[in-house]
This record gives C-alpha cells, structure tokens and sequence, in this order.
C-alpha cells in the first residue's frame, strides 16, 4: 500500500495524520512551513455551523452514517463558496472538510449518547481533538498517536469501493461535497466500512479464546462469510492489520484486557486453512479492538472510517 509513492508502513511510523492529508492533497510531504500553514487551517475549521448541530439533534435516531451523510450535505449546502467547488478551486474546501467530518461525528456521538456537543479546541492534532471532543477530557498523548496512527492508515485506499463512488460524481463535474457525500453512502455498506463493527460483535459473541476454533468453523459450514477477513485487492496480508495487530495487542494488556486480541488470535488461527484462498485478515480486523478499548462506541466504527478517509475521498 503506497500513497503517493511513501510506503504505508514509513507513514505509520514517521508521519502524522496532518502530514498524510497534506501529502494526499498536495502530492508531496510539507516542509515544516507548509505544515504548519496547513494544520494551522485544519484548526480553525473545525467548528460546524449551529444549524448542523440542530439538523445531527433531529436524525439522531437514524443509522450513524445516515447522520453522517446527511451532516455533510448540509455543511456543504451552507456553504455557499462549497457549491462549484471542483478541481483546484475544491482544495479549501477539502480541508474544511476534513476537519468538519470529525466535528461532525464527535458531535453526533454527543447527542445520541443525550450530552451537550463538546466544541473544538484549537490547540490540539486533529486525533487528540477528535477524542476530546468525543469524550470531553484531553486524551494521553498514547491514546491521541493510536488515534493518529489510526486515521493514517485508513487515509487512502486507491479506487475501493467508496472513492470510486466519489469519482463517479467528481467525474461528472459535480462539487466534491457531492462526490464526498456520494463516498459516505457508499462505505455505509457492511461489506465495505461494517466490518470491523461485525468482528467486534463477534469477539464479544465468541467470548472465550476457547470457543473461537468452532464458533469460526460452524460460520464457514454455514456458508457465512468471516468479517475482517478477505479483501478485493490484497490476497495477502493487509498491511494496515499487521500495524494494527501490535497496538490491539499492547493497548489490550495496558487496559488490562488481554482476551479480545487472544480471541481475534484464534479467529486468525481458525482461518489459516484459508490463507491459500487469499483470504487473510483486512484493516478491519483489529480497528474494532482498538476502536472498543479507547470507549469508542461499536455504532461509531464506519463514521471512524470516514474521519480517516476523507483526504483520500478528497
Ligand atoms: N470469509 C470466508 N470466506 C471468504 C471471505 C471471508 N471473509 N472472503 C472471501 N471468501 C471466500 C469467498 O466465499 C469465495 O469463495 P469461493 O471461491 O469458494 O466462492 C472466495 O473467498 C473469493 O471471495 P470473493 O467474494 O470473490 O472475494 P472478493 O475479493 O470479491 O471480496 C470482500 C472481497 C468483499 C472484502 C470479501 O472478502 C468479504 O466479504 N469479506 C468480509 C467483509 C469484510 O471484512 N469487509 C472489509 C473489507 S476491507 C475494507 O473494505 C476496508
């Protein structure tokens, strides 16, 4: 997995979400001007304007990515400068976007759960601002770079499913709020961004590291598909679930939870006799894990996908 020719693993390891979108947008890296320009625009675009906020409060009930979708369209129908928002002239917008998509779904988390929406801050990264605005507390610098380190890795995935979506509308010379809000409707589908909402489930039906072996094989019997495994393009590891096995791993045996990551361990053991298929373990895997450890609610996985993918829609 490449973005503009770095290596999915240097980013993960050297590069923050900032820089990421940066180098989506732009095609290189930032020099640390370019940086901070950039991060300093992310900041201050974060607030939503207060009819969104009103319009999240009405749909609340409504699936997570309903809400989601119907967010964005409004932002970008209020915004008038958003309307023929194509090509170059899309970029201030993109970045707005980018920084409004994770207002949008902390504060839809706010409301359903019946708390007051948590403004952003301007002093923080767009991960640990993400957690503070969801919870309300300032995160550890640990959990902020798992965040962070989260959102790189789901950045960018060439033409899967829902940026082909969003190319389809760009394509048509249609405004990229369009085409973004096109992408969000797409990855609502379980097989596309549900998954590591299912393998969650799943973990938390499993229950037992025991029970993983033939609660797997009674699902395969049954025709079932495994979540979190297969992937149209790799029939190999994923890369993004080797990076993410390590932080479920050692974030599990931090927070005192060993059994979730042995129970995906013996899902993954259960599917081996797969492997010659191409079937191996995707991005999803081990983000439900992760996402479940952190007190991020199951209903916000997908929303999650999209924080991270919005400068690859972009
Ligand atoms: N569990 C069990 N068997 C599987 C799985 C799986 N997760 N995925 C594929 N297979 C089997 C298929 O049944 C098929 O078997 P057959 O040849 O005997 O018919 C074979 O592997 C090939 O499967 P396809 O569906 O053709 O694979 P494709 O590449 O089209 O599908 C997809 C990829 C949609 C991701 C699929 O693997 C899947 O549904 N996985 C589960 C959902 C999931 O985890 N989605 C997240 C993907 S990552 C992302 O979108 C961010």
């Amino acid at each position: 997995l490449v973005y503009r020719g770095y290596n999915i693993h240097d980013l993960a390891q050297n590069a923050s979400f900032e820089e990421t979108c940066y180098l989506l947008l732009h095609g290189a890296l930032p020099t640390r001007d370019q940086l901070e320009w950039f991060e300093r625009d992310l900041r201050f675009a974060r607030a939503i304007p207060p009819t969104v906020i009103d319009i999240i409060d009405h749909v609340k009930a409504a699936h997570p990515m309903d809400i989601l979708r119907t967010a964005v369209s409004a932002t970008v129908a209020l915004d008038e400068s958003s309307h023929e928002a194509t090509g170059e002239v899309a970029l201030p917008v993109a970045r707005r976007l980018i920084a409004q998509v994770a207002t949008i779904v902390a504060t839809m988390h706010r409301l359903r759960a019946g708390l007051d929406p948590v403004p952003p801050r301007h002093d923080l990264t767009h991960a640990a601002n993400f957690l503070y605005m969801m919870f309300g507390t300032e995160p550890s610098p640990e959990h902020a770079k798992i965040i962070d380190l989260d959102l790189v890795l789901h950045a960018e995935h060439s033409s899967n499913a829902s940026t082909f979506a969003a190319r389809v509308a760009a394509g048509t010379a249609a405004d990229i709020g369009s085409a973004i809000v096109a992408a969000i409707a797409t990855l609502k589908g379980p097989l596309h961004g549900g998954a590591a909402e299912a393998v969650q489930k799943t973990v938390e039906e499993i229950g037992d590291p025991e029970r993983a072996v033939a609660y797997i094989k009674e699902r395969i019997e049954a025709g079932e598909k495994v979540m979190g495994f297969g992937h149209r393009v790799y029939k190999t590891d994923d890369p993004r679930a080797k990076e993410l096995r390590g932080v479920a791993r050692d974030l599990g045996h931090k927070m005192g939870n060993d059994r979730w990551f042995q129970i995906l361990q013996e899902i993954e053991r259960a599917m081996e006799p797969y492997r010659p298929k191409g079937i191996y373990p995707n991005v999803d895997f081990y983000a439900g894990a992760v996402y479940s450890l952190l007190g991020i609610p199951e209903e916000q996985f997908i929303p999650m996908f999209a924080v991270g993918r919005m400068p690859g829609w972009a």
